[in-house]
Parts: structure tokens; C-alpha cells; sequence
């Protein structure tokens, strides 16, 4: 699903280049479950940018779904990003003006999906991560976890074949976190490919297989015995 060979990185800073990803190579499989973790600074959320389509690496390969990622313009990029990507970000980034149904829906408007089945759909997504009756609330009425729920079931409408976290749970509290990664670990159980970028160890083991970061090199990439979030909710 995801392939990347040898990426390079680095951000120019005035006359100074601060090379962040030192040739980074891994795969994801349809179906995993993965972590990326580092201490700060160490890369992830710019790996992630970069899987995320919303980022170019410097050199090395990227390819997505057999898809060769490469010297895409704007247009393109963004028919990727929604053909194949859910993103899910650690402030939920939701329209707070708008209802929970509207944000899920949102994203289908600009794919050309009908009123109707944008509608169907946004409630059905709703209705999977517990917040059927909250649909009309507008997210300032909303927890941080049933924000990052909305977040969710927008990122899963549109099919994505990966969805990409990052840091989902920084915002929320043990519980919440744990609640939140219960319903990830459900979606992975279905099927979907999930990556979710975290510092926190107990993240971590909740997912399949641990990825470690450290000044923009993988040092170490292993599966893990998965734990099941419901059991420490
Ligand atoms: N747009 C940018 N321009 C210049 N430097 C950047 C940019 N984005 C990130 N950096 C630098 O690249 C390095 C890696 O940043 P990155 O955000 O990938 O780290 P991270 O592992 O996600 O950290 P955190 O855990 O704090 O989120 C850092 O030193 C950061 O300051
Ligand atoms: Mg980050």
C-alpha cells in the first residue's frame, strides 16, 4: 500500500539546510496498523506530510497504492490526497460554524458526491463512531473526544485506503485517548490500513507493529503484541 525507498529531506532555514529525514525506507501493507514514533524533532509529522501527499521529499520514492508519487501539480495531488487519504490531526481541525453531519460531509461536496448521499453517508459514518444523536451540534457544543470522533468518521466517508493520524490523542486526557484508540483499533479490525504518529509509549503498543524514529532515520521497526484499548478504558 505504501512503499518509500530512500526518502530525503530536508527544510532550507535562510541560508542553512537542516536535513530532517536521512533516507527513510519502509512499507505498509493493506490492513496494518502502524506507529511512528520519535522524540520531538525527530521527523514524524514531516514523514507523514510527505505520505500525506502534502509534502515533497527531496529524493527517494514514494508510491501509494502501486501510484507513483512524484512532481504532482496541486490539482492532482489533491485528487490523491482524497481518492486514496483520511487525515486525522491532533486539534480535530473541524468548521466550528458548522454541524458534525456538515463537517463529515464537507470533504463528499468537493468529490461531486450528491446532497443525498452525502447526507446518507456523513450520518451512517456518525452513527459508527457513537455520535448519531450529536449530528446537529456544532463542534464548541462537543468534547474533545467526540470532536476527534467527528474528525474520524470525516477522514473514513470518503473510502480513503490509508488513514493517516497524527498525534490524534495529544489533545485528550488517558480515557479519552484510550476510547479513541478502541474505535481505531475497530476501523483496523475492518480492514482499513491505519498510521498514526504518537510520542506516547502506551500509543504505541496499541498498535501492530512500532516504527522508531530518531534524528530522521528509522532505528528500529517491529511488531508488537497489540493491546486492546478497551481493556485499560
Ligand atoms: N516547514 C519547516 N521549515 C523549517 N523547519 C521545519 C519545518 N517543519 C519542521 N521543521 C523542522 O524539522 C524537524 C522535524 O520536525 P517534525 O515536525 O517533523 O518533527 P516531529 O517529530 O513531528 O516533532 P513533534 O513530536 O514535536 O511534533 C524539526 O527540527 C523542525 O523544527
Ligand atoms: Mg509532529
Amino acid at each position: 500500500m505504501i512503499d518509500i525507498k530512500d526518502l530525503h529531506k530536508s527544510y532550507k532555514i535562510g541560508k542553512n539546510s537542516l536535513h530532517v529525514l536521512k533516507g527513510i525506507n519502509f512499507n505498509v501493507k493493506e490492513g496494518e496498523l502502524v506507529s511512528i514514533m520519535g522524540s520531538s524533532g525527530s521527523g514524524k509529522s514531516t514523514l507523514l506530510n510527505i505520505l500525506g501527499i502534502l509534502d515533497e521529499a527531496d529524493s527517494g520514492s514514494y508510491h501509494l497504492d502501486g501510484v507513483p508519487i512524484k512532481n504532482l501539480n496541486e490539482r492532482i495531488a489533491a485528487n490523491y490526497r482524497n481518492k486514496f487519504l483520511g487525515f486525522i490531526f491532533q486539534s480535530f481541525n473541524l468548521i466550528n460554524y458548522k454541524s458534525a453531519l456538515d463537517n463529515v460531509a464537507l470533504p463528499l461536496y468537493y468529490q461531486g458526491i450528491s446532497r443525498g448521499e452525502r447526507n446518507d453517508r456523513a450520518m451512517s459514518y456518525l452513527e459508527k463512531v457513537g455520535l448519531a444523536e450529536w449530528a446537529e451540534h456544532k463542534p464548541n457544543e462537543l468534547s474533545g473526544g467526540q470532536k476527534q470522533r467527528v474528525a474520524i468518521a470525516r477522514a473514513l466517508a470518503s473510502h480513503p485506503k490509508v488513514l493517516l493520524a497524527d498525534e490524534l490523542t495529544g489533545a485528550l486526557d488517558t480515557k479519552t485517548s484510550y476510547e479513541i484508540m478502541d474505535l481505531i483499533q475497530q476501523i483496523n479490525d475492518e480492514g482499513k490500513t491505519i498510521l498514526v504518529v504518537t510520542h506516547e509509549e502506551d500509543i504505541a503498543q496499541m498498535t501492530k507493529r512500532i516504527v522508531h524514529l530518531k534524528d530522521g532515520v528509522i532505528i528500529k521497526d517491529e511488531k508488537v503484541e497489540q493491546v486492546r484499548a478497551l481493556e485499560h478504558v
